[in-house]
């Protein structure tokens, strides 16, 4: 049995890692290592809480002697663990350097100390700053420029992981992927919040003139590719991942409330976020040439999938919106 240390499983994309590893890699024992924020909820694998090939550990990353307790005995760690929310790190950047930036350099460190054979950085292709409508997709060579604070603290991670694969000659690898969408994601990201919004008849928040560009992936491809990297992947090297799927903001509303069958006229353009990115688009031909990974999913066929999931998992959108979402929304929609 391999032992594999996955942090962030109780948030979105790491719950569905967690459930995609144990149904298909009888192999694999799951290490779930989360410290429980807004963002983590172990309703969401409430399913799987009883299954022997996998475990809890409530800690934080940036707790070097628990997170050492924790990895004993893996062969590889999925880190995942971070602050994920823009509109949050531009209201307080703290709370992301911690997480993102010295929770990264302490998981290196433990996966340094237990001689981990493989270390998966999860990143963002925010990290590549912003697109012009005409420029070329990202490709792993595109410089590092980040817009916001927590893009610049995944930014810092990345570069942590590099620099330890080059000086402790770690096996490490960093995957960068696009905007995800799916089950379990948390209602302060676009999708969730504007279906929450919807089906209560509440404004739809738009930002600016909602012609930005959004490169969309299900999060079941997003982690079919993590696992694929794992298995795979280089050391030292950097996988795009994408949907090649880029939708403009206000037509990915539109079709949501078509899907939602609620009007247009919910729709509200609120101020634009501060240095708001306009456009991401991936170029994945070196994950599909090297690793033989490609997106599965359409938008048109997964994007009904997810409005379903949402509408018939109403407990579930009760039971992770806490008081502290009333007081964010407060705080980030109330002057707009
Ligand atoms: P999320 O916010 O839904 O979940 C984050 C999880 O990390 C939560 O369970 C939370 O409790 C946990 N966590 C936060 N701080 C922690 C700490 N100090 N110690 C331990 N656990 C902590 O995030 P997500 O959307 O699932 O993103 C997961 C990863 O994927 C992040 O690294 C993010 O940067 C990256 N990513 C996300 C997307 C996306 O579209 N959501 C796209 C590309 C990359
Ligand atoms: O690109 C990958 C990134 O995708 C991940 O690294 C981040 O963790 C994840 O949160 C996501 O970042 P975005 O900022 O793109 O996602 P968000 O859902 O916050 O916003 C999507 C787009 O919709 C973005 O252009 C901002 C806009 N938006 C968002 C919200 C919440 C609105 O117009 N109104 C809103 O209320």
């Amino acid at each position: 049995m391999r032992r594999v240390m996955l942090t962030g499983g109780a948030g979105f994309i790491g719950s569905n890692l967690v459930k995609l590893i144990l149904k298909e890699h009888p192999d694999i024992h799951v290490v779930n290592y989360d410290l429980l924020t807004y963002a983590g909820n172990l309703v969401s694998l409430s399913d799987v809480e009883d299954n022997p090939q996998y475990s809890f550990v409530r800690g934080d990353v940036s707790d070097l002697q628990t997170v050492k307790k924790a990895m004993e005995g893996c062969w590889a760690v999925l880190h995942l663990a971070a602050e994920s929310h823009v509109d949050r790190s531009i209201l307080d950047a703290g709370p992301f350097l911690n997480t993102n930036v010295i929770g990264t350099q302490v998981m290196l460190d433990a996966a340094r100390f237990h001689k981990v054979e493989r270390f998966v950085q999860i990143s963002t292709d925010e990290v590549y700053g912003s697109l012009k409508p005409d420029d070329p997709a990202f490709t792993e060579q595109n410089r590092l420029k980040p817009n916001s604070p927590y893009s610049a603290s995944k930014a810092a991670a990345d570069l942590l992981v590099r620099a330890y694969e080059k000086t402790y000659g770690m096996h490490a690898v960093i995957t960068r992927c696009s905007n995800n969408y799916g089950p379990y994601q948390f209602p302060e990201k676009l999708i969730p919040l504007l279906i929450n919004n919807a089906m209560k008849d509440k404004p739809i928040p738009v930002y600016g003139d909602g012609q930005q560009v959004r490169d969309w992936l299900y999060v079941e491809d997003h982690c079919r590719a993590i696992i694929t990297i794992m298995e795979k992947g280089v050391s030292g090297e950097i996988y795009n991942i994408g949907g090649n799927c880029e939708v403009v903001n206000l037509e990915l509303v539109k079709m949501l409330l078509a899907e939602l069958g609620k009007p247009e006229s919910l729709i509200t353009f609120v101020k634009d976020r501060p240095a708001h990115d306009r456009r991401y688009a991936m170029n994945i031909d070196k994950i599909t040439r090297e690793l033989g990974w490609k997106p599965e999913h359409t938008l048109s066929h997964a994007l009904p999938k997810t409005v379903k999931w949402y509408l018939d998992s109403e407990e579930w959108v009760g039971s992770v919106l806490s008081g502290e979402y009333k007081e964010y929304y407060k705080k980030q929609y109330g002057d707009r």
